[in-house]
């Protein structure tokens, strides 16, 4: 059994860790950590939980980790890299779901983040864990840092095709939406329910953190660098992202690039392209850790890009998962959801 533990297990994306380990046939879940709920059953803080065998929450400062084989940190960004180091010294294999280790440039990380990073070291040899894209990196890997949710969903969606050159690198338009769990579970007043039901907002316009990640891997991972405009919108839905992104076609039709998109993620197990005279909507993902994309074209060489995923699964402890199966040598689909709720 793989001796695994969660920093931070009584978020939303580490109650999703917890519900999806705990049926893992691999896993030992040995601790998981939550300062406001220590000394309690994860069923305290999720009723969904009850009846499953868990560990009881420990204070993050009480957890004795050293001996695990794997710790998902799912913490604040600004949390991992100060404890993942001595860790990893440990021979501890850990992957990150915030931000701490997905840009390698500590200088832009600290624009961004505001802070200093702590982990320098580390920056560079973070396997950035868009799973689809680097496999063979993590059998071997012993950090990894999961992409964010946006991310995840604007690359998996214009990664084959810049690679492929088959739309202009640049005036790419991503007009993304989130659901309100993108934000986590604490208190925030733009999370309230009064102040987000039926209501929509486009925000983090003077630079969202997510830019810089799209991209950094974006260029890294096609091998040219993009021009992207990208302005992210809060929705009144639970979970969710999806991204419209607008692009010009290099000289191909719309009907072709999704030929194209259909052939590249053919073996994917969790992407599916939908055919023509089908949309794409979080519906269809919500609760699993699946990613629908869509492909049409538009008027004057323009096509457009649907994407939908779960922002906690995909976008978050679904495809920490992914990575951690392949980093342990288990079936990349093991304890995933595989069909939307
Ligand atoms: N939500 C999403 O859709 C999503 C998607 C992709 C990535 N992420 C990233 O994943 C991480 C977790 O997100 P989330 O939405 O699950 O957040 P969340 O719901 O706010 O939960 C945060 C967790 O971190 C713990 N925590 C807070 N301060 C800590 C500290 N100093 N040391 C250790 N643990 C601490 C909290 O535990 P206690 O307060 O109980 O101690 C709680 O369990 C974030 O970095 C986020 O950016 C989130």
């Amino acid at each position: 059994m793989i001796r695994t533990a969660i920093i931070g297990a009584s978020g939303y994306t580490g109650f999703e860790l917890m519900r999806m380990l705990s049926y893992h046939p691999r896993v030992e879940l040995v601790a998981v950590t939550s300062d406001q709920f220590a000394g309690r059953h994860p069923s305290e803080c999720f009723p969904a939980l009850k009846g499953r065998t868990l560990p009881f929450f420990q204070a993050h400062a009480d957890a004795r980790l050293e001996n695990c084989d794997a710790v998902f940190f799912a913490t604040p960004h600004g949390t991992a890299m100060h404890l993942a180091p001595d860790l990893l010294k440990c021979g501890v294999r850990v992957i990150d779901l915030s931000a701490d280790f997905r840009l390698p440039d500590p200088d832009l990380w600290k624009e961004y983040y505001g802070q200093e990073h702590q982990a320098k070291a580390w920056l560079k040899n973070a396997v950035y864990g868009l799973t689809e894209y680097v496999r063979e990196s993590l059998p071997q890997a012993q950090l990894v840092a999961n992409p964010g949710c946006y991310p995840t969903a604007v690359q998996i969606g214009l990664l084959p095709l810049l690679r492929e050159g088959l739309i202009e690198n640049q005036h790419i338009i991503v007009d993304a939406k989130s659901g309100i769990s993108g934000a986590g579970r604490v208190l925030r007043q733009q999370s309230l329910f009064c102040e987000a039901n039926e209501s929509m907002n486009a925000y983090g316009l003077s630079g969202h953190r997510h830019h810089p990640e799209m991209l950094t891997h974006l260029k890294r991972l096609s091998g040219s660098s993009c021009q992207l405009h990208f302005v992210p919108h809060l929705v009144p839905m639970n979970r969710g992202i999806y991204a419209t992104i607008y692009v010009q076609m290099a000289s191909s039709e719309g009907a072709i690039v999704r030929e194209f998109l259909q052939a590249q993620y053919e073996d994917e197990p969790f992407v599916v392209i939908m055919a023509q005279d089908q949309t794409v909507s979080i519906q269809s993902v919500r609760g699993s850790n699946m990613v629908h994309l869509g492909c049409y074209g538009l008027a004057g060489g323009m096509a457009v890009i649907l994407v939908a995923l779960d922002n906690l699964i995909k976008g978050a402890a679904g495809q920490a998962i992914q990575n951690f199966n392949l980093m342990f040598g288990c079936d990349e689909t093991t304890g995933l959801p595989m069909i939307g709720l």
